[in-house]
């Protein structure tokens, strides 16, 4: 098991570029396997969760060859339709293969992922409009089962709630299915346009991404096709949020600055100046931070869950308090408890949190719950007084690049032990 030891009360200066985005990658890397040709991917972040993502494409026949951030897919050979219970486990949103499978092969039978740390997470919207594109769909003993022998058809889609997956899904099933599909609802987040650009690259006819309305009108073939996925805003914002909690100055490049406007807004309401080039945010902290009335966790355009535990920790810092709620999921407040031994104050009531600014923070060792969560006390262990060690940082590495290095290029003391 690896751990950070970081030496805190450092001033974070100087610039870095932001990886390639994990959650863009692993609906792409997914989506290869409707393509019977070679796909070439670029800008692919080296984390766990894509290694995982690979070792499902191998089992299910498909060759990869990886150097760094490039990764070439020759799906031509997939034959499976089955990914056992292991695979699953090592990520949640291995979910993502269910439309993939059913449209290459017309079967796909995969364990149902469960919950994990931050909340029940059910895949309802994901097998209801499977069924809605003509599969069926069985659920028995956690094991998942969707068949459609004769190829998906084309449906009209209106999803309860803009789940990021669930569109995913749908839009990626809908691409070799028969006629149109409506997504009514849907989500907009930029990696939804990023997946939609990756299809189409493909060959695939998907109109409307961003928006709440995406069309896909269904192909009968793919071809090959290369694409560079989106650069990781969360990633990015939390390489920003780093800065702001140590009092520095930060400039991240290669990332897209729109797509961060929500997580600008909250860092400038706590007193943080920024300068917005074409692709990159240069982000200069206050001599003290202010805290910010409310912060909603919201889906995009609004304020991102994922940052929100980050955030968190530089509100902690902050001169007054601050509310933050967390609307998406319902237990994404497990790192507020190891965030306290650092001498923070956090008041958490169901989705609600006070968080008491406090002048100081001191050193700690404390456990990784989940990945931002731990994000949140790498950046708390990096503004405390002293000595911290954060165990377990598996969480960290399933979304963050070799995230010490990063932060050491910054003048961080941090390292990592095994
Ligand atoms: C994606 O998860 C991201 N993961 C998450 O990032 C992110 O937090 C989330 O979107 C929201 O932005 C990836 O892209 C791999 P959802 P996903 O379906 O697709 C409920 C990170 O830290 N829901 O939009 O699983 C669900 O329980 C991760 O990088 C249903 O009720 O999110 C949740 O409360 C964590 N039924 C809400 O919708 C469904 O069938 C949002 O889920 C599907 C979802």
């Amino acid at each position: 098991m690896s751990s950070f030891l970081v030496s805190g009360g450092r001033t974070l200066t100087g610039e870095t570029v932001c990886q390639g985005s994990k959650n863009s990658s692993l609906p792409i890397l997914a989506a290869c396997i409707l393509n019977e040709h070679t796909v070439t991917l670029e800008n692919i972040p080296e984390i766990s969760d894509v290694e995982a993502t690979l070792r499902i494409l191998t089992f299910l026949g498909c060759k990869i060859r990886r150097e760094g951030a490039r990764v070439a897919v020759d799906a031509s050979g997939v034959t499976g339709s089955d990914i056992p219970d292991g695979l699953m486990r090592e990520m949640r949103s291995s979910v993502i293969f269910l439309g993939a499978l059913l449209a290459r092969t017309g079967r796909a039978a995969l364990s149902a992922p469960g919950g994990c740390e931050i909340g029940l997470r059910p895949i309802d919207l994901h097998l209801e409009a499977m069924e809605k594109l003509g599969a069926s769909v069985t659920d028995a003993a956690g094991r998942i089962e969707c068949t459609a022998p004769q190829g998906l058809r084309g449906a009209v889609i209106r999803l309860s709630f803009p789940s990021v997956g669930a569109t995913e899904n749908i839009m990626i099933s809908a691409a070799l299915a028969a006629g149109q599909t409506r997504i009514h609802n849907a989500a907009r987040e930029p990696e939804i346009s990023d997946l939609a650009d990756f299809l189409n690259a493909m060959g695939a006819r998907v109109s409307g991404a961003g928006g709440s309305t995406v069309i896909v009108d269904g192909v009968k073939k793919l071809h090959g096709a290369a694409h560079s996925v989106i650069p990781d805003r969360i990633a990015g914002a939390t390489l920003l949020a780093a800065g702001a909690v140590t009092g520095g100055r930060v400039r991240v490049k290669k990332l897209i600055p729109a797509h961060l406007e929500p997580v600008l807004d909250i860092l400038e309401r706590a007193g943080c100046d920024t300068e917005i080039r074409s692709d990159s945010v240069t982000l200069s902290a206050p001599a003290a931070l202010k805290s910010v009335k409310t912060v909603r966790t919201m889906p995009y355009p609004g304020f991102p869950t994922d940052i929100q535990p980050p955030v968190t920790a530089v509100l902690c810092r902050a001169q007054g308090a601050s509310v933050v709620i967390e609307t998406i999921f319902e237990n994404r407040y497990k790192y507020v408890g190891e965030l306290t031994r650092f001498g923070a104050k956090i008041r958490v009531d169901g989705r609600v949190a006070v968080v008491e600014g406090v002048p100081r923070l001191y050193g700690a060792n404390v456990l990784t719950p989940d990945l931002r969560g731990g994000a949140a006390l790498t950046l708390a262990a990096l503004a405390a007084e002293g000595e911290s060690r954060i165990e377990d940082v598996r969480h960290i590495d399933r979304g963050y690049e070799s995230l010490e290095h990063t932060l050491a290029a910054l003048s961080a003391d941090i390292r990592r032990i095994d």
